[in-house]
């Protein structure tokens, strides 16, 4: 923004408030001298300029901000011009689906090896102990760039034609995928570009940079920046990875039941976090070749059983995406090879609600120390919210697949799950308005073990009595007994009682 021009001396004359001014002296520097009314005039004079000045800097603001609103509008109709055109991937084709076998993934294990970790697949005592089944993680979270994504993208660049490794390739994502595949390109001498929407996080845009990739943001979901890359990528040759159903990402991804039979051979059941589908069809493949008699369970989060339905009915279908901690697995048509891959593998699919999710990631933060994301807490989410009763007293492995949490996302999960686990309540009493009754409410709450978080009251929206307060306490407690506890001693004493 430009803002009318004004010279120093002028402006700085203009910020003037003291009742003392300062005139310019003729060495330039300045000489104090008390404040005549004439001075005063001036003041009057100065503070109509000044409020000129801002009614015009104010002005052009406000025409700059037009300007650029009709530039976005102007961009919006430009999506819409390339979203009519729809340009088919020709990896991912739902009328010639392709499956892929043991052979490519055992050919994806030797390939990535170098360039991928093998990740810890460790019991968990606690977690063992507390659930009742015999738990182990396949901790994918420890990979490079937080994901399991980096083993599909890892082989799926490696066995690019030398041509397309000249062009370059290009996928859309906002999330792990683009960043396996930015950081792999830059390890590899593949140029990558990834197409976001705009309002995809500033970290991961910045991580994908860091990594070399041009990142583009375009549209503003998911399915709009696929267009648009499909597009870049005909017009400028570039290769598209879908990040779910390229044959080589399955290939990739299967590689970590390859890893997991080899870590724990005698697992009886492998919990998969899902979302289009790659991960579970290569892993199922891999497991049940090796080892047929072993379970493979699906998860889903609750808001977006979209490979449930699709398994269920034997095709692709869209689902509407609700919001969800688990965002990596919010996928509402799913990956057409992937679900051919995977057919007649899967024992089970299961969704988990929000509250488990939360509850999921705050177990493992305290119990195993690992930062997981949503997605990569629904395999726990199920057996916490005793989705898999069959399982008690069995070996199970669930893959804990990713830990790039927003760390703003990270502390309203810790706290809903605090609230789910019952050790964070809110609590409403109506106490008396004489003084000493909020301090007694408080004694009361601390006497039985509660302590205060957050404490505030109100008056006016009391209707039957004016000596009477509403009070609205936020508590931590021990666990759900203990709230009940607490509820029942506050019910002894008060008559209005309400937790949640
Ligand atoms: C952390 C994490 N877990 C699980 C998934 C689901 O994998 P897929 O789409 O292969 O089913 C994703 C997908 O992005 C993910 O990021």
């Amino acid at each position: 923004m430009t803002l009318p021009s004004i010279d120093k001396e002028t402006y700085s004359s203009f910020t003037l408030h003291s009742a003392v001014v300062m005139v310019k002296g003729k060495n330039g520097n300045g000489i104090e001298r008390k404040r005549t009314t004439s001075d005063a005039r001036d003041g009057v004079e100065y503070n109509r300029k000044v409020r000129k000045l801002q009614d015009e800097a104010a002005e052009i603001e406000k025409k700059a901000e037009e300007d650029e609103t009709k530039k976005i509008e102007e961009k919006k109709d430009g999506e819409e011009d390339f979203a009519d055109e729809f340009i088919p991937d020709p990896d991912c084709n739902p009328d010639i689906p392709r499956q892929v076998t043991f052979s490519d993934i055992s050919a994806a294990a030797f390939n990535i090896k170098k360039g991928i970790s093998k990740t810890p697949c460790t019991k968990s005592l606690q977690l063992s102990n507390k659930y009742g089944v015999e738990l182990y993680f396949k901790k994918e979270y420890m990979q490079v760039t937080g994901s399991f994504k980096e083993r599909g993208a890892r082989f799926a660049l490696s066995r690019l034609t030398a041509e397309e490794k000249k062009n370059g390739v290009i996928a859309a994502s906002a999330g792990n995928h683009a960043l396996a595949l930015c950081y792999h390109g830059n390890l590899m001498g593949v140029a990558v570009t990834v197409v976001m929407p705009v309002f995809a996080p500033l970290m991961k845009i910045t991580m994908c940079r860091s990594y070399g990739a041009t990142v583009l943001l375009k549209g503003n979901n998911i399915g709009k920046a696929k267009d648009y890359a499909m597009h870049i990528s005909r017009e400028k040759k570039l290769k598209y990875i879908n990040g779910y159903d390229a044959p080589d990402i399955l290939a990739g991804q299967g590689t970590i039941g390859l890893e997991i039979l080899e870590q724990v051979s005698d697992a009886d059941a492998v919990l998969v976090p899902v979302g289009g589908g790659g991960m579970i069809a290569g892993v199922a493949v891999a497991l049940k070749t090796l080892k047929p008699g072993i379970l493979v369970y699906g998860i889903e989060a609750e808001t977006c059983p979209s490979f449930t339905r699709a398994y269920e009915a034997g095709h692709v279908i869209t689902e509407m995406a609700g919001s969800t901690l688990a965002d990596g697995l919010a996928v509402p048509t799913v990956g057409c090879n992937s679900l051919a891959t995977a057919r007649g593998l899967i024992d089970k699919m299961i969704t988990v609600c929000e509250e488990s999710i939360a509850l999921s990631i705050l177990r493992l933060l305290e119990l195993e120390k690992a930062v997981v994301e949503g997605a990569g807490g629904v395999c726990l989410a199920a057996i916490l919210s005793d989705k898999v009763p069959e399982l008690r007293g069995k070996k199970v492995v669930a893959i804990l697949s990713g830990g790039n949490i927003d760390t703003t996302v990270l502390g309203r999960a810790i706290e809903r799950g605090l609230a789910v686990d019952g050790r964070l309540i809110r609590i409403e009493v109506v106490v008396s308005d004489r003084p000493g009754g909020i301090a007694e409410l408080s004694t009361r709450i601390a006497q039985a073990g509660g302590s205060i978080k957050d404490i505030f009251h109100e008056r006016a929206w009391i209707s039957t009595d004016v000596f009477s307060v509403r009070v609205k306490v936020v508590a931590e407690t021990r666990d759900k007994e203990h709230v009940l506890e607490l509820e029942k001693t506050l019910k002894e004493r008060y008559t209005d009682v309400r937790i949640s």
